[in-house]
Protein backbone atom coordinates (compact mmCIF):
# COMPACT_ATOMS: atom_id res chain seq x y z
CA UNK A 1 0.00 0.00 0.00
CA UNK A 2 1.21 3.36 -1.15
CA UNK A 3 0.16 6.21 0.90
CA UNK A 4 0.44 10.07 1.07
CA UNK A 5 -0.21 11.77 4.37
CA UNK A 6 -0.66 15.57 3.36
CA UNK A 7 -0.17 17.55 7.23
CA UNK A 8 1.87 14.89 8.10
CA UNK A 9 4.17 16.89 10.64
CA UNK A 10 0.93 17.97 12.45
CA UNK A 11 -0.95 16.83 15.36
CA UNK A 12 -3.20 14.63 14.15
CA UNK A 13 -0.70 13.56 11.11
CA UNK A 14 2.28 12.75 12.90
CA UNK A 15 0.27 10.24 15.19
CA UNK A 16 -1.45 8.98 12.39
CA UNK A 17 2.26 8.52 10.64
CA UNK A 18 3.34 6.77 13.86
CA UNK A 19 0.62 4.01 13.40
CA UNK A 20 0.67 3.60 10.06
CA UNK A 21 4.61 3.13 9.89
CA UNK A 22 3.89 -0.01 12.55
CA UNK A 23 1.76 -2.18 9.57
CA UNK A 24 3.28 -4.71 7.42
CA UNK A 25 3.71 -3.86 4.05
CA UNK A 26 2.71 0.46 3.75
CA UNK A 27 4.75 2.83 2.14
CA UNK A 28 3.96 5.70 3.43
CA UNK A 29 4.86 9.07 1.72
CA UNK A 30 4.50 12.52 4.10
CA UNK A 31 4.18 16.06 2.99
CA UNK A 32 3.75 19.68 4.18
CA UNK A 33 4.56 22.82 3.18
CA UNK A 34 7.72 23.44 5.26
CA UNK A 35 8.53 20.13 6.96
CA UNK A 36 11.23 17.73 7.00
CA UNK A 37 9.07 15.32 4.78
CA UNK A 38 9.39 13.44 1.85
CA UNK A 39 7.20 16.01 -0.54
CA UNK A 40 6.57 19.78 -0.20
CA UNK A 41 2.92 20.80 -1.23
CA UNK A 42 0.89 24.24 -0.53
CA UNK A 43 -2.45 22.45 -0.96
CA UNK A 44 -3.70 26.24 -1.30
CA UNK A 45 -1.96 25.83 -5.18
CA UNK A 46 -3.05 23.39 -7.86
CA UNK A 47 0.29 23.71 -9.42
CA UNK A 48 2.29 22.06 -6.27
CA UNK A 49 -0.62 19.45 -5.48
CA UNK A 50 -0.06 18.14 -9.74
CA UNK A 51 3.49 18.38 -9.25
CA UNK A 52 3.39 16.08 -5.91
CA UNK A 53 1.20 14.08 -7.81
CA UNK A 54 3.40 13.52 -10.60
CA UNK A 55 6.70 13.44 -8.07
CA UNK A 56 4.86 10.61 -6.01
CA UNK A 57 3.04 8.32 -9.12
CA UNK A 58 0.52 6.21 -8.29
CA UNK A 59 -0.56 5.64 -4.99
CA UNK A 60 -3.35 3.79 -3.03
CA UNK A 61 -4.52 6.03 -0.72
CA UNK A 62 -4.34 9.81 -0.33
CA UNK A 63 -5.13 11.09 3.82
CA UNK A 64 -5.38 14.84 4.35
CA UNK A 65 -4.91 16.22 7.86
CA UNK A 66 -3.62 19.49 6.42
CA UNK A 67 -5.59 22.89 6.06
CA UNK A 68 -6.18 25.79 7.71
CA UNK A 69 -8.80 28.97 8.55
CA UNK A 70 -9.21 32.37 9.82
CA UNK A 71 -10.13 32.31 13.71
CA UNK A 72 -12.02 35.94 13.52
CA UNK A 73 -15.24 36.70 15.24
CA UNK A 74 -18.13 37.89 13.41
CA UNK A 75 -17.99 41.33 14.07
CA UNK A 76 -14.14 42.06 12.31
CA UNK A 77 -15.09 39.29 9.68
CA UNK A 78 -14.18 40.27 6.08
CA UNK A 79 -14.47 38.27 2.75
CA UNK A 80 -10.73 38.56 3.00
CA UNK A 81 -10.46 36.11 6.03
CA UNK A 82 -13.34 33.36 4.47
CA UNK A 83 -10.98 33.07 1.59
CA UNK A 84 -8.49 32.12 4.16
CA UNK A 85 -10.45 28.76 4.90
CA UNK A 86 -11.58 28.48 1.45
CA UNK A 87 -8.14 28.48 -0.58
CA UNK A 88 -6.40 25.80 1.95
CA UNK A 89 -9.24 23.71 3.95
CA UNK A 90 -11.94 23.53 1.38
CA UNK A 91 -10.35 24.12 -2.20
CA UNK A 92 -7.17 22.76 -1.38
CA UNK A 93 -8.68 19.60 -0.30
CA UNK A 94 -11.10 19.53 -3.00
CA UNK A 95 -8.02 19.68 -5.44
CA UNK A 96 -6.13 16.71 -4.13
CA UNK A 97 -9.26 15.26 -5.32
CA UNK A 98 -9.90 16.50 -8.57
CA UNK A 99 -6.20 16.27 -9.31
CA UNK A 100 -5.24 13.55 -7.40
CA UNK A 101 -7.94 10.71 -8.88
CA UNK A 102 -5.99 10.47 -12.11
CA UNK A 103 -3.42 9.45 -9.81
CA UNK A 104 -5.12 6.96 -7.49
CA UNK A 105 -4.75 3.06 -8.22
CA UNK A 106 -8.52 0.88 -8.56
CA UNK A 107 -10.12 0.57 -5.28
CA UNK A 108 -7.87 3.49 -3.63
CA UNK A 109 -9.45 6.26 -1.31
CA UNK A 110 -9.11 9.62 0.10
CA UNK A 111 -9.35 10.54 3.03
CA UNK A 112 -10.41 14.88 3.97
CA UNK A 113 -10.48 16.34 7.12
CA UNK A 114 -13.14 18.36 8.21
CA UNK A 115 -13.68 19.00 12.16
CA UNK A 116 -16.42 19.10 14.89
CA UNK A 117 -16.94 23.17 14.43
CA UNK A 118 -19.16 23.11 11.25
CA UNK A 119 -22.12 21.14 14.04
CA UNK A 120 -20.85 22.61 17.18
CA UNK A 121 -19.33 25.89 16.66
CA UNK A 122 -16.97 28.17 18.86
CA UNK A 123 -16.91 32.32 18.54
CA UNK A 124 -14.34 32.97 15.94
CA UNK A 125 -15.11 29.73 14.19
CA UNK A 126 -17.18 30.81 11.03
CA UNK A 127 -14.34 30.16 8.73
CA UNK A 128 -13.71 26.68 9.94
CA UNK A 129 -17.32 26.11 10.41
CA UNK A 130 -17.87 26.37 6.45
CA UNK A 131 -15.03 24.90 5.59
CA UNK A 132 -15.69 21.70 7.21
CA UNK A 133 -19.53 21.83 5.84
CA UNK A 134 -18.43 22.23 2.58
CA UNK A 135 -15.41 19.04 2.91
CA UNK A 136 -18.45 16.78 4.67
CA UNK A 137 -20.74 17.58 1.11
CA UNK A 138 -18.35 17.60 -0.88
CA UNK A 139 -17.50 13.81 -0.26
CA UNK A 140 -21.00 12.97 -0.06
CA UNK A 141 -21.79 13.78 -3.44
CA UNK A 142 -18.13 13.34 -5.14
CA UNK A 143 -18.57 9.64 -3.65
CA UNK A 144 -21.63 8.71 -6.33
CA UNK A 145 -19.47 9.63 -9.08
CA UNK A 146 -15.92 8.58 -8.86
CA UNK A 147 -14.97 6.14 -10.93
CA UNK A 148 -12.41 2.80 -10.75
CA UNK A 149 -14.02 1.54 -7.20
CA UNK A 150 -12.35 5.06 -5.28
CA UNK A 151 -13.62 5.53 -2.26
CA UNK A 152 -13.87 8.85 -0.34
CA UNK A 153 -14.87 9.93 2.98
CA UNK A 154 -14.04 12.96 5.61
CA UNK A 155 -13.20 12.34 9.81
CA UNK A 156 -14.53 15.05 11.69
CA UNK A 157 -12.44 15.33 14.33
CA UNK A 158 -12.93 16.22 17.59
CA UNK A 159 -10.65 18.37 20.08
CA UNK A 160 -7.75 16.11 20.57
CA UNK A 161 -5.89 16.27 23.99
CA UNK A 162 -2.80 18.16 22.75
CA UNK A 163 -4.55 20.82 21.15
CA UNK A 164 -6.70 20.74 23.82
CA UNK A 165 -3.89 21.33 26.31
CA UNK A 166 -2.68 24.26 24.39
CA UNK A 167 -6.28 26.34 24.39
CA UNK A 168 -7.76 25.21 27.43
CA UNK A 169 -11.45 25.17 28.12
CA UNK A 170 -11.95 28.83 27.66
CA UNK A 171 -12.86 28.49 24.49
CA UNK A 172 -15.49 25.72 24.29
CA UNK A 173 -16.86 25.41 27.78
CA UNK A 174 -18.27 22.12 29.10
CA UNK A 175 -16.49 19.76 26.31
CA UNK A 176 -13.71 16.85 26.90
CA UNK A 177 -11.04 16.30 24.12
CA UNK A 178 -11.56 12.80 22.95
CA UNK A 179 -8.39 10.38 22.35
CA UNK A 180 -6.15 11.22 19.41
CA UNK A 181 -6.03 7.11 18.90
CA UNK A 182 -9.91 7.09 18.28
CA UNK A 183 -8.95 9.87 15.63
CA UNK A 184 -6.18 8.06 13.90
CA UNK A 185 -8.23 4.96 14.05
CA UNK A 186 -11.17 6.67 12.05
CA UNK A 187 -8.14 7.75 9.32
CA UNK A 188 -7.16 3.99 9.36
CA UNK A 189 -10.46 2.76 8.55
CA UNK A 190 -11.75 5.33 6.15
CA UNK A 191 -8.82 4.66 3.85
CA UNK A 192 -8.74 1.18 4.32
CA UNK A 193 -12.03 -0.32 4.91
CA UNK A 194 -15.32 -0.33 2.69
CA UNK A 195 -17.35 2.61 3.16
CA UNK A 196 -17.47 5.52 0.89
CA UNK A 197 -19.56 8.32 1.55
CA UNK A 198 -19.31 8.92 5.18
CA UNK A 199 -18.58 11.79 7.68
CA UNK A 200 -16.52 9.71 10.09
CA UNK A 201 -17.07 11.76 13.44
CA UNK A 202 -14.62 11.13 16.47
CA UNK A 203 -16.17 13.37 19.33
CA UNK A 204 -16.22 12.75 23.13
CA UNK A 205 -20.35 12.37 22.56
CA UNK A 206 -21.14 13.83 25.98
CA UNK A 207 -19.67 16.85 25.26
CA UNK A 208 -19.73 17.51 21.70
CA UNK A 209 -23.18 18.21 19.50
CA UNK A 210 -24.03 16.96 16.51
CA UNK A 211 -26.46 18.93 14.36
CA UNK A 212 -29.45 17.24 13.31
N1 LIG B 1 -6.17 18.85 16.44
C1 LIG B 1 -7.47 18.87 16.71
O1 LIG B 1 -7.90 18.74 17.87
C2 LIG B 1 -8.45 19.04 15.59
C3 LIG B 1 -9.83 19.02 15.89
C4 LIG B 1 -10.75 19.19 14.85
C5 LIG B 1 -10.30 19.35 13.55
N2 LIG B 1 -8.95 19.38 13.30
C6 LIG B 1 -8.54 19.59 11.92
O2 LIG B 1 -7.57 18.63 11.57
C7 LIG B 1 -6.59 19.20 10.68
C8 LIG B 1 -5.20 18.96 11.26
O3 LIG B 1 -5.17 19.49 12.57
P1 LIG B 1 -3.81 19.50 13.40
O4 LIG B 1 -4.17 19.92 14.78
O5 LIG B 1 -3.05 18.23 13.18
O6 LIG B 1 -3.07 20.73 12.69
P2 LIG B 1 -1.55 21.18 12.85
O7 LIG B 1 -0.91 20.58 14.04
O8 LIG B 1 -1.56 22.67 12.70
O9 LIG B 1 -0.84 20.55 11.55
C9 LIG B 1 -1.22 20.92 10.25
C10 LIG B 1 -0.36 20.14 9.28
O10 LIG B 1 -0.74 20.48 7.95
C11 LIG B 1 0.34 21.13 7.26
N3 LIG B 1 -0.27 22.19 6.47
C12 LIG B 1 -0.97 23.26 6.90
N4 LIG B 1 -1.42 23.97 5.86
C13 LIG B 1 -0.99 23.33 4.73
C14 LIG B 1 -1.14 23.58 3.35
N5 LIG B 1 -1.79 24.67 2.88
N6 LIG B 1 -0.59 22.71 2.48
C15 LIG B 1 0.07 21.62 2.92
N7 LIG B 1 0.25 21.33 4.22
C16 LIG B 1 -0.27 22.20 5.12
C17 LIG B 1 1.28 21.61 8.38
O11 LIG B 1 2.63 21.70 7.99
P3 LIG B 1 3.20 23.03 7.28
O12 LIG B 1 2.75 24.20 8.12
O13 LIG B 1 4.68 22.82 7.24
O14 LIG B 1 2.61 23.04 5.92
C18 LIG B 1 1.12 20.46 9.37
O15 LIG B 1 1.86 19.33 8.92
C19 LIG B 1 -6.95 20.68 10.53
O16 LIG B 1 -7.73 20.84 9.37
C20 LIG B 1 -7.84 20.94 11.74
O17 LIG B 1 -8.79 21.95 11.52
C21 LIG B 1 -8.02 19.24 14.28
Amino acid sequence: MKVIVIGATGILGKALVNALRKQNGMQILTASRTGNTDLTVDIAEAAQIRKMFNQAGPVDAVICTAGSCAVVPLDRLSEDDLYTGIKSKMIGQINLVLIGKDYLNEGGSFTLTSGFLSDDPMPGGINYAMANGAIDNFVLAASIELKNRIRINAVSPGWVPDQYAGVGTSHLPGQLPVSIDSVVHAYYKSAFGFLTGQVFRVWEESTQWVRK
